[in-house]
């Protein structure tokens, strides 16, 4: 089993969706039983909500259903339980790494935008203060990403 946390800030917005287009990827592939996907915010404002309405409904017009309830990130349990850890924009990353005191987890941490095949993206921007078109654009960068990291896994799984 391979286990994937996607973090942004609230996790109410980006990793929700990142959650739900990967997941809708993974069954597409019939993987279900081999790739299990979650998310998780590094601030805590948020827990216990749904995922943003503009976000669900963004989502749901493509097809995903984001189901995903809010929480923080817990790195004593996290860190350990996962295999990839994949954060939306660079400040979620250098939190994730400021809670990895040891840097023991390092190498499990990675930027969203660093699986993207098509998109010039270095970061999925923060859609919350913005209008619907920032929604569409965190789809766009991350159907692109879930499909490269899919990609990724696969080929690792054949050599
Ligand atoms: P997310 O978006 O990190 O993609 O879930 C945000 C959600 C909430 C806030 C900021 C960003 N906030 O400041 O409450």
């Amino acid at each position: 089993m391979k286990n994937i946390l996607f973090v942004c800030l609230g996790n109410i917005c980006r990793s929700p969706a990142a959650e739900g287009v990967m997941t809708s990827l993974v069954q597409q592939a019939g993987l279900e039983g081999e790739i299990f996907c979650d998310s998780a915010g590094t601030i805590g404002y948020h827990a216990g909500e749904p995922a943003d309405g503009r976000m669900r409904r963004s989502a749901r017009q493509r097809g995903y259903d984001l189901t995903s309830i809010s929480r923080k990130v817990n790195p004593a349990i996290d860190f350990e339980k996962f295999d990839l850890i994949v954060a939306m924009d660079d400040d979620n990353l250098r939190d994730l790494r400021a809670m990895d005191h040891d840097n023991t987890y390092a190498a499990k941490m990675h930027k969203m935008t660093d699986f993207c095949r098509t998109s010039n993206a270095t970061y999925v921007p923060d859609p919350y203060y913005g209008g619907t078109q920032g929604f569409e654009n965190v789809l766009d960068i991350l159907e692109d990403a879930c499909g490269g990291l899919l990609e990724k896994i696969r080929d690792e799984r054949k050599s």
